[in-house]
């Protein structure tokens, strides 16, 4: 995590959270990732090639504020998933597993619905039902994934600890245990052909 933009102290921080559109202040690191940044996490690699030629629209934002002590170096995320699909599949974060297999992370939804992905890849599998005020812990080990099924778009917040890492490589070869499809204006779960 580039840690450059925020200075280390050890007085208290606070810091401005907006509900409605996830946005902090101060905000010192945002990501956008568009459809060409999660070709790979897709099923359909037809309609990802139709999304980018269209337009390539922006799936999710990411916010995140590294707070650096002399101690400890926890991390504040908050992540705005956008409404609507790529073929049949919803709009989702790319998701990950963590570099180090101790740490655990805190999932609080404040806007919008769908559900958070658990798979710990060796057949243990969560979908949780998400809706504003739902608090997810995710244990260690567990790859975890957010799938934005409304019409409006989805806003968590997370706590991690700066040193857990990010690690993509299971997610992208073999993905989670189901897809989460748009089938009759509904999410269905289909396994993943990949598993
Ligand atoms: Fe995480």
């Amino acid at each position: 995590m580039d840690q450059s933009k925020t200075t280390r102290t050890n007085l208290p921080t606070t810091l401005e959270f907006n509900l409605a559109n996830g946005q902090f202040f101060p905000s010192p690191h945002l990501d956008v990732r568009r459809v060409s940044d999660l070709a790979a996490v897709f099923s359909d690699q037809e309609a990802v090639e139709k999304a980018i030629s269209d337009g390539n629209p922006i799936v999710y934002e990411i916010r995140h504020y590294p707070f650096l002590t002399e101690k400890t170096d926890m991390a504040l995320g908050s992540s705005m998933i956008l409404p609507g699909t790529v073929g049949d599949e919803y709009f989702m974060t790319k998701g990950h597993m963590h570099e180090r297999d101790d740490q655990s992370e805190i999932y609080y939804c404040v806007q919008g619905e769908g559900f958070l992905l658990m798979d710990d890849m060796k057949g243990e599998f969560q979908a949780a039902p998400w809706k504003p005020g739902i608090i997810t812990h995710i244990p260690p080990q567990y790859a975890h994934r957010v799938v934005n099924t409304g019409c409006v778009p989805l806003v968590f917040v997370s706590t991690f600890h700066v040193s857990a890492g990010h690690v993509y490589g299971a997610v992208i070869e073999k993905g989670f245990a189901a897809l989460v499809l748009r089938r009759g204006g509904k999410p269905e779960f289909i396994p993943n052909p990949k598993r």
